[in-house]
């Protein structure tokens, strides 16, 4: 049987690919910060988890809840849309904490029983913005950016034990709540001299006509937690598929 621990399972891509792997008989351990019992189907496969991915404790506490896990997926994220000097180094430091901290600790803190059985997969949620960069995304770019890196090296280092390293890149999808809930977060207050710039950012997002949906994300997880020959970088979505093509184009 296996078993799949993904976190950030409340909304959005976590949530679909909860339900993804559920659909294919995978026990699926879906941690949340804040647990709800109604937004997945009821299954005797399902484990519900609370899990903070940046309180050491709360992780602790859900490894060892969770016994042995197959895959790995770090897909809890927080955004933040703003100019750099509209942020405060408090919100940077959040972005990173969640995004960045919370993925490489739990990878650690499942890395052992993995080694230690000679197979496993983690799989990083990162971001196409960090192929394709975008106006006003410079500190959650980075935030992913560093998760690619991390995933890269990582990958190298656990060849030798069986285990694998693979990131998704998820394109813009507006359908979750990772818009509202970074709005929500951060707020959304532009410095006067950036303001136009903003409004051409938002109008080019409305313009927008190649996304991602949750399900493309959910797939791609599938696969790079499925499939051993799959590429490093899976992009997700149709958006994030022309960023990767135009990025190997050069
Ligand atoms: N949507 C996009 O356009 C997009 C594009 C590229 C990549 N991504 C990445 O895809 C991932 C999922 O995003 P989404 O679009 O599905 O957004 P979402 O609907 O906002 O989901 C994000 C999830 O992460 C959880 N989370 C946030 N902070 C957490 C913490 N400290 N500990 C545990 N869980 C935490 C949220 O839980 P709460 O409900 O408790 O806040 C929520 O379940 C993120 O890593 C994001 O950066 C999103």
């Amino acid at each position: 049987m296996n078993t799949i621990l993904i976190t950030g399972c409340s909304s959005g891509f976590g949530l679909e690919t909860a339900r993804y792997f559920l659909d294919r008989d995978w026990t699926v351990i879906a941690t949340m910060r804040t647990l709800r019992d109604d937004v997945l189907p009821r299954s005797e496969r399902l484990r519900l988890q609370q899990l903070d991915v940046t309180d050491s404790d709360s992780i602790a506490r859900a490894v060892e809840a969770a016994g042995p896990i197959n895959v790995l997926v770090n897909n809890a994220g927080v955004g933040l849309l703003n100019a750099l000097e509209g942020v405060s180094m408090d919100n940077v430091r959040d972005v990173f904490e969640t995004n960045t901290l919370g993925a490489i600790a739990m990878t650690k803190a499942v890395l052992p029983q993995m080694r230690e059985r000679r197979a496993g997969v983690v799989v990083n949620v990162s971001s196409s913005v960090t192929v394709r960069p975008l106006s006003l995304l410079s500190v959650y770019t980075a935030s992913k950016a560093a998760v690619n890196a991390f995933t890269e090296s990582l990958a190298l280092e656990l060849q030798p034990f069986g285990v694998r390293a693979r990131l998704v890149l998820p394109g813009a999808a507006p359908e979750t709540a990772f818009g509202d809930n970074a709005r929500a977060r951060m707020g959304m207050n532009f410095p006067e001299p950036y303001a136009a710039l903003a409004a051409q950012v938002f109008a080019r997002m409305q313009q927008r006509r190649a996304v991602t949906r949750a399900l493309d994300v959910a797939e791609a997880v599938w696969r790079a937690a499925t499939d051993p020959s799959c590429p490093m970088r899976l992009p997700a979505g149709a958006d994030a598929v022309e960023a990767a093509a135009a990025a190997a184009a050069g």
